[in-house]
């Protein structure tokens, strides 16, 4: 099916339902301009993950994987969120249940708006003790001591992001499963859908009966499991689905704007 019906079909099925939850990948803040992690231009590509997100790397060599992270808050802090961000904020007030799970740290669904948000990897603008777990909010970019030190007990500060090998924390974990199998549709965007145990959300939506709609340009593992998979960009998709979103509430005359 080309992409026009399915984005009929698909924001039809959106105007039917209360309860839906949107899981994002890298790929939604693609097209604002910050690298996504696999594929040709991705950053697992000329940085080996096992030697930068791990805590063995960290505490060997936490300057390293400081700059590293420098390097990445710098490239992040001008960048600002695209229209798919900004559908998804404005999709909060629509649905009188709604959340965003998101394996993304850099904070753009926030800075479009979206407050109803999980942030299951973590966020690159928030810092966090190695002895006593406080979390700090930092938007120095670039950092001026390199590894930070914590103010109160002077020990190494970690950027607050879930690294290779660590556990996501259960309570965030747990919200993010009840969310995903108590909706009755699941979006999944931008995501390659192979780190877990974000790729199995959908999973949970499927065995509960919901439906799982996908935006990507690229086939996934997930693909095959989708009642809906539209190829293309998240920004366009979502603005094209959206305008339809508006054009049935017209109809309906229950449009807000
Ligand atoms: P990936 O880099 O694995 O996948 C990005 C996905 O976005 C791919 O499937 C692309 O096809 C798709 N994509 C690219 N441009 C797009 C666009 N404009 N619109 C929509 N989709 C687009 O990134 P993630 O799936 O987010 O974890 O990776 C998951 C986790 O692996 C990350 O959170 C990170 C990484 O290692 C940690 O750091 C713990």
């Amino acid at each position: 099916m080309s992409r026009k019906p399915k984005i009929k079909q698909v924001a039809e099925m959106l105007s039917q339902v209360d309860r839906v939850t949107v899981l994002t990948g890298s790929g939604i803040s693609a097209e604002s301009g910050i690298p996504t992690f696999r594929g040709e231009e991705g950053l697992w590509k000329t940085y080996q993950a096992e030697e930068l997100a791990t805590p063995s790397a960290f505490f060997k060599n936490p300057k390293l994987v400081w700059e590293w992270y420098d390097w990445r808050r710098g490239l992040m802090a001008p960048k600002a969120p695209n229209s798919g961000h900004i559908r998804l904020a404005a999709w909060e007030k629509i649905f009188s249940t709604f959340t965003l799970i998101t394996q993304n740290i850099d904070g753009l669904h926030q800075k479009a708006g979206t407050t109803k948000i999980l942030e299951l990897h973590g966020n690159i603008w928030k810092l966090r003790c190695t002895e006593e777990g406080t979390l700090i909010e930092n938007q120095e970019v670039p950092l001026e001591v390199i590894p930070p030190l914590c103010s109160e007990c002077k020990a190494l500060l970690r950027p607050h992001v879930v690294w290779f090998g660590e556990s996501l924390e259960t309570a965030i974990l747990q919200n993010a499963i009840q969310l995903s199998s108590s909706c009755e549709v699941i979006l999944v965007i931008g995501t390659s859908s192979v780190v877990q145990p974000a790729a199995s959300l959908p999973l949970a939506t499927a065995d509960a009966g919901g439906k799982i709609i996908e935006i990507n340009p690229e086939v996934t593992p997930l693909t095959s499991y989708a009642d809906f998979s539209i190829r293309g960009k998240a920004g366009e998709i979502l603005l094209e689905i959206d305008e339809e979103l508006n054009r049935i509430n017209r109809y309906k005359g229950t449009a807000s704007q």
